[in-house]
């Protein structure tokens, strides 16, 4: 349902923000702080505005992590809001991305691209901006920010961008809020910083702030409830909770029994001197997920683990529908593929976003441990980011990415493997 903005309610800093001209904004207005916190939607509602101020001789360009989630985040606040409260139009062509967005008698000609990629920068190779919005800055690749930022050539062309906090290793924070904050003159001439909290958003409940504090614990509350972009570290999985997220297997297998767990699938990582993990997942009519068993050895081969399998699947008597395999042992993959009834596909995630997914589900009680899987327990309560010390002796030093430790983690991946996989296509 979009947004009804005739009830919309505004805080100081949302109408500060709405009243500024255009004009006297720097090159790049960065929005960023915490989740729901408004930095989407008091861009949207400028954007009319800005136009206006620009004009149309030149592209405008929406980018996001891809074009999908430029549609989702932005366009379906966007349109309806252009259409049906400022009586313009927008014609959006999702496969080329070309948008036309006609306002007050004049038509300005825009592209929606994704930036996420290394590749995505070759998309915006050669032309003329006058605006660009970019949603959800931190996750653009840093080419493709400086390649836009090198498009913007006009004078009176003008950038805003979003973002929630990231590690403070990341470029963005590195290169622009960093000296910003410490007052760099440069910085400062081409870059302006506004810092929303929850507080800001005038249009959430009180209610809605105080659940959404619950959710997080540490540095990742820091992040997404006080917006600050700080190192993550401590346990990944920390509001894992033994007393909530553990299920005797007993009752795991009486809800096998009653049909409560309507699909099966697997998650495998790969190892030799480490152990290979194998988790054994399912999900329920409400979207609840449960690691129902595990297998875990070092050196053993795909044999092994394809006789796991089919003992599994008579002893629980149901079919298993995928598997999602580590991509690093194609040739144990192929055996899997030849001797098993299963989908097997070999879709390594990236760390950072099958992360965030397991720990939402984590967050809303959707994950729930069999008492059986006792490595993958055990690895719950190690599974770690590196501290202060472990990261500068590292040569990790320089990489913007938060990446725990790699010891002990077989089972962690496996889970990511198989959650990510069946989360991100069959849900
Ligand atoms: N002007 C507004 N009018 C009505 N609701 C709003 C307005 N701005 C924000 N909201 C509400 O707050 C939520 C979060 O806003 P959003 O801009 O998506 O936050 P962020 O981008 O900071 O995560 C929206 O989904 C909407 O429910
Ligand atoms: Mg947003």
């Amino acid at each position: 349902m979009p947004i009804k903005w005739e009830k919309s309610k505004y805080s100081p800093k949302a109408r500060a923000f709405l009243a500024k001209p255009p004009q006297e904004f720097p090159l790049l207005t960065l929005l960023d702080g915490a989740v729901r916190s408004g930095k989407t939607l008091n861009i949207i509602q400028k954007i009319p505005q800005i136009f206006d101020s620009i004009g149309n001789d030149n592209l405008k360009v929406f980018s996001g992590y891809s074009k999908n989630t430029v549609r989702n985040n932005v366009l379906i606040e966007l349109k309806p809001f252009i259409e049906n409260y400022l009586g313009g139009n927008v014609k959006y062509n999702s496969a080329s991305g070309e948008m036309d967005i006609t306002l007050w008698g004049k038509t300005y000609p825009c592209l929606v691209v994704g930036g996420g990629d290394s590749d995505s920068v070759a998309a915006i190779q050669g032309g003329t901006w006058d605006f660009w919005y970019a949603n959800e800055l931190p996750q653009h690749h840093y080419n493709f920010y400086n390649m836009a930022l090198s498009r913007l050539t006009p004078a009176n062309a003008r950038a805003f961008a979003d973002s929630n906090p990231e590690s403070s290793n990341h470029w963005l924070y590195q290169e622009k809020i960093k000296p910003y904050l410490e007052g760099d003159p440069d910085v400062r001439d081409v870059f302006e910083y506004w810092h929303f909290t929850m507080r800001d958003n005038a249009n959430l409940s009180e209610v809605f702030v105080k659940n959404q504090e619950k959710l997080y614990k540490g540095a990742f509350k820091a992040r997404k409830i006080d917006g600050l972009w700080i190192i993550a570290d401590g346990l990944v999985y920390d509001t894992f909770n033994r007393e909530k997220h553990i299920l005797n297997a007993l009752q795991i297998i009486e809800k096998i029994q009653k049909s409560e767990i309507k699909e099966f699938f697997l998650g495998i990582d790969w190892g030799w001197n480490y152990s290979t993990a194998c988790l054994l997942i399912g999900v329920d009519h409400d979207g609840k997920y449960y690691v129902i068993d595990e297998l875990y050895s070092p050196k053993i081969e795909a044999e092994s683990v394809i006789s796991w399998i089919d003992k599994k699947q008579k002893e629980y008597n149901r079919f298993f529908s995928f598997a999602n395999c580590d991509n690093a042992r194609p040739e144990q993959n192929d055996k899997l593929r030849h001797s098993t009834n299963l989908v097997i596909y070999e879709e390594k995630p990236k760390i950072e976003d099958s992360i965030s997914l397991v720990r939402e589900l984590i967050n809303y009680d959707n994950l729930i441990i069999s008492s059986l899987c006792t490595h993958t327990l055990n690895e719950f309560d190690t599974y770690r980011y590196p501290s202060e010390t472990e990261r500068t002796k590292s040569l990790l030093g320089g990489d913007s990415a938060d990446l725990p430790v790699k010891v002990n983690d077989d089972c962690m991946d496996a889970l990511r493997y198989g959650l990510y996989k069946h989360l991100t296509t069959f849900r």
